[in-house]
């Protein structure tokens, strides 16, 4: 009988493995998102002052995020999505400052100088994938960037005025305005390609594929998504070969949907929202609104368990600018680190890095000196749990669902973990939560966070109390925490995340054998879980 369980364990993971590779290795990844320029200095760069209010580069390279890796690394992250590499716009300064963040592209097949060489760009790669990372890059399709409304585009990568749409600003609501006319505004336009042309088409295609291969890319995080007309995207994907993530920017779960069936996942705006009016302090505190937005993304999603989840970006403000409270923060990092999806953070966040919007959103890392501070050590038991919890068990792709939900208070449940929010706040309440689990009476519990064990009552409950401040709490069975290096049990090294049948560029230089190993790993982890279920139930 056990045998059976086991045999259909291992075989349920092997043909999973088979269909849709690179989502499903995407899907366990934790991701950092770096704006090259602000990133780190170069190794012996002045310890110069950077003012995002001044809009210009600050001096990041490729080659410096490379010589900074432990810093990420060490925190538990597995990907590093880096902001676009290509050439942009260069001239006099703009209304809106310089082109520092890479975004105001103007010819996507060669690369930004301002951040290195091409094998700068190749030393990354090779640096993220010999520490068993992947390499994300953002791409800008939709736009490039000029300052009239009528270019001269002989220095961009599409040089014929057919290859654009004529100029419009856009009329938000109008979907086919959205697609067809110029973001941006008349001092620094956003001429709208036009990715319905043929020429276009291929010619973006070839420069993907190509681009891809040379720099070994994992995935990409692709600008704009929505303002390109959907049909696109499937070719432009299968070109790439590798996992593509878009920016689908507002709240709409209908829109976010529509363009997840182009490609693999988008950057989850819509639970970002709901975790603003839920967690801010103050704020509307609305978790009922949360719950809404999850089980209404559960039903509308192809995959919910693949989106983009992040609390912080470079067109957002800082969490910690609109909710100072640092365990608002933490509450609504754990909802994005233990419900479906994957998790994103923007740099500095884990140094709670407090800039409101463009540019203030954009400061520099280095003032921070990088310390291990509280967050940042916040993040890395989210990161080691998650990773643990990935490389041992399906938990990536099981449901979340809710237990209880309270005025201020929001217990879900994915897999054997359960994680109880709240947006109460630091100051010390008289209130508690009785969370009502499937677990047995006795069941013995631990918080990851603080390893204070938690014992299941007769009717299942556990008591979450806030007398100490409203910390997130997230409990797991004890037993399950064996090989975590987690609250005192010793890691398991030997346990590595298992590359399923990858299609992206790891395969290559993952040995041939890496896979048998870990196949037996996951088995004598099921047949741990199945022992402790039998005990626990
Ligand atoms: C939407 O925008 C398109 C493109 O600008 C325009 O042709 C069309 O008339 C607009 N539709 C409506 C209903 O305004
Ligand atoms: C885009 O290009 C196609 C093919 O060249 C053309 O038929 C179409 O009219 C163009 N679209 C717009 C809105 O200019
Ligand atoms: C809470 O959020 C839901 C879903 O977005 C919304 O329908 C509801 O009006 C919100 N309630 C409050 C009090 O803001
Ligand atoms: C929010 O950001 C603005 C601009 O960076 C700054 O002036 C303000 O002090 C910040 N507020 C908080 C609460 O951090
Ligand atoms: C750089 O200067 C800031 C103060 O502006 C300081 O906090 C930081 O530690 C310095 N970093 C290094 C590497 O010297
Ligand atoms: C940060 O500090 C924590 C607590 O002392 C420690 O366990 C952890 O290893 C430190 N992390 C790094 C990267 O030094
Ligand atoms: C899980 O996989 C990651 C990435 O390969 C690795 O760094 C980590 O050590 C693994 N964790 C455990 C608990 O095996
Ligand atoms: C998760 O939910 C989706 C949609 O509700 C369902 O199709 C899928 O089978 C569920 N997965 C698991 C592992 O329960
Ligand atoms: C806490 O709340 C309970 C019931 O709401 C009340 O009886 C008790 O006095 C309160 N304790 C404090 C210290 O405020």
């Amino acid at each position: 009988m056990l045998n059976l369980q086991l045999f259909l364990f291992i075989l349920s993971h092997l043909s999973y493995c088979a269909l849709a590779a690179t989502a499903d290795q995407w899907r366990g990844r934790s991701i950092y998102q770096v704006v090259t320029d602000r990133y780190a200095l170069p190794p012996n760069a002045p310890n110069s002052t950077c003012d995002p209010g001044q809009q210009t580069w600050c001096g990041g390279t490729w080659n410096s995020i490379t010589a900074n890796l432990d810093y990420i690394q060490n925190a538990g992250f597995t990907a590093v999505w880096i902001s676009p590499v290509s050439q942009n716009w260069e001239g006099p300064r703009t209304p809106y400052g310089d082109a520092y963040t890479g975004y105001w592209v103007q010819d996507i097949s060669q690369l930004n100088e301002h951040f290195g060489t091409s094998d700068d760009l190749k030393a990354l790669s090779s640096a993220l994938h010999s520490r068993g990372m992947y390499l994300m890059v953002d791409v800008v399709i939709n736009n490039v960037m000029a300052l009239s409304t009528k270019p001269d585009y002989s220095n961009y990568f599409l040089k014929d005025a057919s290859q654009y749409h004529p100029y419009c600003p856009v009329d938000w609501g109008n979907r086919t305005s959205e697609m067809n006319c110029w973001l941006g505004d008349t001092k620094v336009t956003l001429p709208d390609v036009n990715t319905t042309n043929p020429t276009v088409v291929s010619a973006y295609q070839q420069w993907i594929q190509q681009f891809v291969q040379e720099y070994s890319v994992d995935g990409l995080r692709i600008d704009a998504a929505k303002h390109v007309n959907a049909d696109f995207w499937p070719g432009f994907c299968q070109a790439a070969g590798i996992f593509c993530m878009g920016e689908v920017f507002g709240n709409d779960i209908g829109e976010c949907a529509e363009y997840q069936g182009v490609m693999d996942s988008v950057l989850n705006y819509p639970i970002y929202d709901a975790l603003v009016q839920a967690f801010q302090i103050p704020g509307p505190g609305n978790m009922t609104g949360l719950v809404e937005v999850m089980k209404q993304s559960q039903q509308s999603y192809r995959d919910v368990t693949v989106l983009g989840n992040f609390l912080e970006n470079q067109d957002n403000p800082r969490w910690t600018n609109i909710s100072v409270d640092p365990q608002s923060m933490y509450n609504a990092i754990t909802y994005n680190f233990m419900s479906d999806g994957i998790p994103i953070v923007y740099y500095g966040q884990e140094q709670r890095l407090n800039g409101n919007n463009d540019p203030w959103n954009r400061g520099p890392l280095w003032p921070t000196g990088y310390v291990n501070s509280s967050t940042y050590q916040l993040i890395t038991t989210l990161n080691t749990f998650r990773n643990f919890l990935v490389n041992t068990t399906d938990w990536a792709t099981s449901n979340t669902s809710v237990l209880t939900i309270g005025p201020n208070e929001l217990a879900i449940m994915k897999g054997s973990v359960i994680s109880v929010l709240t947006n109460v706040g630091s100051p010390p309440q008289n209130s508690s939560i009785a969370v009502y689990t499937p677990y047995p009476q006795s069941a013995a519990l631990l918080d990851i966070f603080t390893c204070v064990q938690y014992a299941v009552g007769s009717n299942g409950a556990v008591e979450v109390s806030y007398a100490s401040g409203g910390q997130a709490v997230v409990l797991i069975p004890s037993v399950y925490l064996a090989g975590s290096g987690l609250c005192g049990y010793t890691k398991n090294a030997n346990i590595k995340v298992n590359n399923k049948g990858s299609k992206g560029s790891l395969e290559s230089s993952a040995p041939a054998t890496a896979g048998i190993p870990s196949l037996i790993a996951m088995a004598l982890v099921s047949l741990v879980f199945a022992t402790s279920s039998i005990l626990v139930s």
